[in-house]
């Protein structure tokens, strides 16, 4: 085989990496066209981490020039190629077992042999790595301001309705009443830890395992925090076969979205049971109709929010369960672990815009929620408490309200149910309540407003401890939002770097 020959520039590529494996033609025999060849080629998936591999290439040669390992002619060549395959997209790529091999076929397609000096000191295996995480981390990036928008449209919505009285629930039976700020606030919290666990992710993603060659280092002298620098890194993984086989930042990812996804599950079927109750109208734009009965406004999109969770929760499972008992190092297995890991990403980020544009624009029924907020003897706990409060014992205040409960109803007033609290009183204890409280503090306890008033421990419900909370909340996503906006900056900066280092080659 010549030079020139057609097949020549494929076997240079077969030859650049894994050249443990064998020489040109053992290579050629055993991947070029089996029956086997679609099942091994990522090719297709790998589109997902075109721009990412060809930024990998572009600062792993702008690197070897530096070093001197490729002279700056030969680095300036593969360069402006790098350009052209990127012009062309994914789709001209040639024929490849993954996108890796594709494009170093098409650089040396352009340059000649010498474009094969661009596999020189590196494997696909760290070069994979390093193309998956930086293409995640973006994803982990994207998810995390969709939390950030859901986060502010709860705390607005909390603000504006900080005084809305609502049933609260226990075990989706009425158990007290709370306020809509209170009730939003509880999924601030919980989306606010999600954000957390995102970007902790993300930092964990965000270092590099460029270098670290197959997974046993290489006799070249490579600088490996200069291409983490150009690639936006925060660091090394250092040791190299660490760097070559770990996959635990992906199940990491899957499981951060899988649990932002949960936490969204439940939020939209609060707003599905709802909206059935009448506390909440969604707008139009976050409903749907039926295509048979006229009269149907149904809550879709959060049915699908609710939905995702199950996909994010399977890929999570699917993540872990195919790197159990993995062996060190690469295996090809790992060729299947992340394109649906990026795929979630963007299906959790879009449910939690939704969610966040859903919770923006519903209308809370105010009148109706304050009139359910009593319903089903909800303020009982209120009217124990202040028995105690009045010096009875809790376990007995609990046993005179609960025989008071069997005999109210809804349609009590607050005159007639502190009456039959007050029978009970005296046939459990030969006391009235009057020994305790007032007639007018029971009254109050049992007015679902007062009650909500009552609970001003930190956290609670009341509107002073909502006031604060939500102040306190603001402060937590004007904060996670800053780190945000600096992570972006700096992969920004980090891109501008590589393009200016690459200028001087091109
Ligand atoms: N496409 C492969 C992957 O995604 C690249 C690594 C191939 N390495 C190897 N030793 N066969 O994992």
């Amino acid at each position: 085989m010549t030079d020139d020959d057609p097949d020549t520039a494929t076997d240079a590529v077969a030859n650049a990496d894994d050249s443990a494996e064998g020489g040109t033609a053992v290579r050629r025999d055993r991947f070029s066209g089996g029956p086997a060849r679609a099942f091994l080629s990522s090719l297709a998936a790998d589109e997902a981490i075109f721009a990412a591999d060809l930024a990998v290439d572009r600062a792993h040669v702008v690197m070897l020039a530096e070093q001197g390992i490729v002279d700056d002619a030969v680095a300036g060549e593969v360069l402006a190629a790098l350009d052209d395959v990127e012009a062309a997209g994914h789709g001209a790529l040639p024929d490849g077992e993954d996108v890796h091999e594709a494009i170093e076929t098409a650089v040396i397609d352009r340059v000649g042999p010498d474009g094969g000096r661009m596999h020189t000191a590196r494997s696909r295996n760290d070069e994979v790595a390093t193309c998956i995480r930086y293409r995640l981390r973006e994803d982990l990036l994207a998810v995390a301001e969709a939390t950030l928008t859901l986060r502010e449209a709860l705390l607005d919505v909390a603000s504006e309705h900080a005084e809305t009285v609502m049933p609260g629930y226990t075990h989706l039976q009425p158990a007290q009443p709370t306020t809509v700020g209170h009730y939003l606030l509880s999924y601030a919290g919980g989306v606010g830890r999600d954000t957390e666990r995102l970007l902790g992710a993300y930092d964990r993603t965000n270092r590099s395992p460029l270098g670290g060659a197959a997974f046993a280092g290489t006799p070249f002298d490579v600088d490996r925090e200069r291409t983490a620098d150009l690639l936006g890194f925060d660091g090394l993984v250092h040791n190299s076969m660490d760097a070559a086989s770990a996959r635990d930042f992906l199940a990491e990812a899957a499981t951060a979205c899988a649990t932002l996804s949960t936490t969204l599950s439940g939020l939209a079927e609060d707003l599905i049971l709802f909206s059935n109750k009448g506390f909440l109208e969604l707008s139009d734009d976050y409903s749907s109709t039926s295509s048979i009965m006229p009269q149907k406004k149904n809550p879709d999109t959060l049915e699908l929010t609710r939905g995702v969770a199950g996909d994010a929760i399977g890929e999570a499972t699917g993540t872990l369960s195919l790197l159990k008992g993995l062996p060190r190092a690469y295996n090809r297995d790992l060729q299947r672990a992340h394109a649906s890991v990026f795929e979630i990403a963007d299906d959790v980020r879009e449910a939690t815009e939704v969610a966040a544009g859903a919770v923006a624009t519903a209308d809370w029924a105010v009148e109706d929620l304050a009139a359910a907020a009593g319903d089903g003897f909800s303020t009982a706990t209120g009217v124990a408490d202040l028995l105690a409060t009045g010096g009875m014992p809790f376990r007995t205040a609990h046993e005179i309200v609960a025989a008071a409960a069997e005999g109210i109803d809804d349609a009590d007033d607050p005159a007639t149910a502190a009456a039959k609290v007050d029978e009970a009183a005296r046939e459990i204890t030969g006391e009235p309540l009057s020994a305790y409280v007032s007639r007018e503090e029971v009254e109050a306890a049992l007015d679902p407003t007062e009650s909500v008033a009552s609970r001003d421990s930190t956290g609670g419900p009341a509107p002073d401890a909502v006031a604060e909370a939500l102040a306190a909340s603001r402060a937590e996503l004007d904060d996670d939002a800053e780190v945000v906006a600096t992570r972006r900056d700096a992969l920004a900066d980090a891109t501008d770097r590589l393009e200016t280092e690459v200028e001087t080659y091109v």
